[in-house]
């Protein structure tokens, strides 16, 4: 991101000017003047204005008053890396296991961590949960722009949450919320949502890109001066991107996605980006009437249930994150009555699935050119890791031929584009979560094989082609 300089600053002397700048949605790049397409990121209608005050201004004590993402000024000074002191981030529980999980270990004081997800899906509930849970030790400020506070207050009470030392506010103007904050000096902030937030600073309208990405800004500054942890909800677009600004997820500390299908009570919550801990790293929730409940030991949820082989079902075992995952993965193949067959993919990526199709064609011997084909992951979730390769071939080869895959069969592996068949990390635990599970029979990377070919009472089938695979399935 660049860093804008005022327009007027050819001029030596008198006041400097607010300028507009051209922000760009996607990247967040700014430009000086409007034009269809982003000279940085190529993305077509995505400049919106912001007008950005002069950098003088900024530097003069109104700091933190004033807008712009020029940062702090600092006299820049170098220093030898190895004598720069460091400390371990300090972290605080947040009460709720699966969120210290997917936050690295806790809550790192002064990060600010943006938890997106679709509208309805558990935020307000998990964040007003973790609040309940650490307001004990952290005196925490609850900001509501979305709901009243008799609303949030209600659901505490729904829940039997201990609201003792939360304070809540419900206010969206960025400036009475700091100066809220400043007065009473919270350790923990929840923003709820970042889309209802403006600044008086701003003449846009609240909820535009401009007006998010300057609020939010702020909070990250004063998140960053006064060492408070701040929570800021943001909803999800259609298009996947938390509404607004993609510039969001760079300003922040943490970027924490929470999924899950409708009509499944299990929620999952992902690290997307996190400066503090892994990313990848997945909490695993189920919604009762008692608000969010933690699934500690989540290996078996993403199971379909039905233990009876049927056409189409392939078990996979991840390995998002730390734990190894029992996750279902289900194929439709059928004739297609369209010239350009459908090809749809549910919690995996669709140009994966393209291109393993293009290799059961060509490696397996095995042509969907004139069907259809839909893959979903079962439970909602998302699984991006390679392993997930070999499953879908044989889930999509299961539905094709109508024929179930051999009873308690489990496989994982990765495929390449010669049909090799790829060993994957962590190969013997996701064998042993599997075999604990009573499946009999897995099909792997030969490089994820034990020599002895069993593990417990499972039987190991070692696959080096696609070609193989297909045999044993
Ligand atoms: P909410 O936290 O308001 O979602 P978000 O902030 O992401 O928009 O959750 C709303 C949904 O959760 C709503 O459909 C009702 C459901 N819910 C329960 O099932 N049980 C509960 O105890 C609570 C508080 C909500
Ligand atoms: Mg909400």
């Amino acid at each position: 991101m660049s860093t804008p300089s005022p327009r007027s600053s050819a001029k030596p002397s008198g006041k400097a000017k607010a300028r507009v700048a051209y922000v760009c949605s996607e990247c967040g790049s700014d430009h000086n003047k409007w034009q269809g397409q982003c000279a940085d990121c190529g993305a077509w209608n995505t400049l919106g204005e912001f007008v950005v005050e002069p950098a003088a201004a900024v530097a003069k004590g109104a700091a933190s008053r004033r807008s712009s993402w020029a940062g702090k000024v600092d006299p820049p000074r170098v220093t030898a890396l190895k004598d720069v002191r460091h400390t371990e981030a300090a972290r605080v529980s947040t009460g709720i296991g699966e969120l210290d999980r997917v936050l690295g270990g806790g809550l790192v004081h002064g990060a600010v961590v943006l938890v997106g997800g679709d509208p309805g899906i558990g935020k307000s509930t998990l964040l007003l949960q973790a609040v309940a849970k650490m307001a004990a030790t952290l005196p925490s400020l609850y900001v509501t722009g979305e709901e009243s506070l008799s609303q949030v207050a209600g659901r505490g009470a729904r829940l039997d949450l201990p609201l003792d030392g939360v304070d809540a506010l419900a206010e969206t103007s960025i400036e009475k919320i700091l100066e809220q904050a400043a007065d009473r000096q919270p350790r923990l902030i929840v923003a709820d949502s970042v889309q209802t937030l403006w600044t008086e600073s701003l003449a846009a309208a609240p909820g535009s890109v401009s007006q998010v990405r300057e609020s939010a800004a702020r909070l990250v500054r004063y998140a960053k001066e006064t060492g408070t942890a701040v929570f800021l909800v943001g909803h999800v677009t259609k298009e996947g991107g938390i509404a607004g600004p993609r510039v969001l997820e760079h300003m922040v500390d943490a970027v924490l996605y929470f999924e899950g299908e409708s009509g499944s009570r299990f929620r999952v919550l992902r690290a997307f980006k996190n400066r503090f801990g892994a990313v990848n790293e997945l909490g695993v929730f189920a919604m009762g009437d008692k608000g969010l409940r933690e699934v500690p030991n989540p290996s078996a949820i993403f199971l379909s249930g039905s233990r009876e082989p049927q056409p189409g079902s392939c078990v996979m075992v991840t390995r998002e994150g730390t734990r190894p995952l029992l996750v279902e993965v289900q194929a439709l193949v059928d004739a297609s009555p369209l010239s350009n067959p459908r090809r749809v993919a549910v919690g995996m990526e669709g140009n994966r699935l393209a291109m393993l199709l293009a290799v059961l064609h060509r490696h397996g011997g095995v042509g969907v050119g004139d069907q259809d084909v839909f893959v979903n992951v079962v439970g909602g979730i998302r699984v991006q890791e390679t392993a997930a390769d070999l499953p879908v071939l044989l889930a999509v080869l299961s539905s094709l031929r109508d024929a179930p895959l051999p009873a308690q069969t489990i496989a994982f592996g990765e495929v390449g584009l010669s049909g090799e068949i790829r060993p994957v990390p962590n190969g013997e635990e996701r064998l042993k979560e599997a075999a604990t599970h009573g499946f009999k029979r897995a099909i792997v990377p030969r490089g994820n094989a034990p020599k002895s070919g069993r593990v417990g009472d499972m039987q190991v089938i070692a696959v080096e082609r696609l070609a193989d695979a297909l045999e044993h399935a």
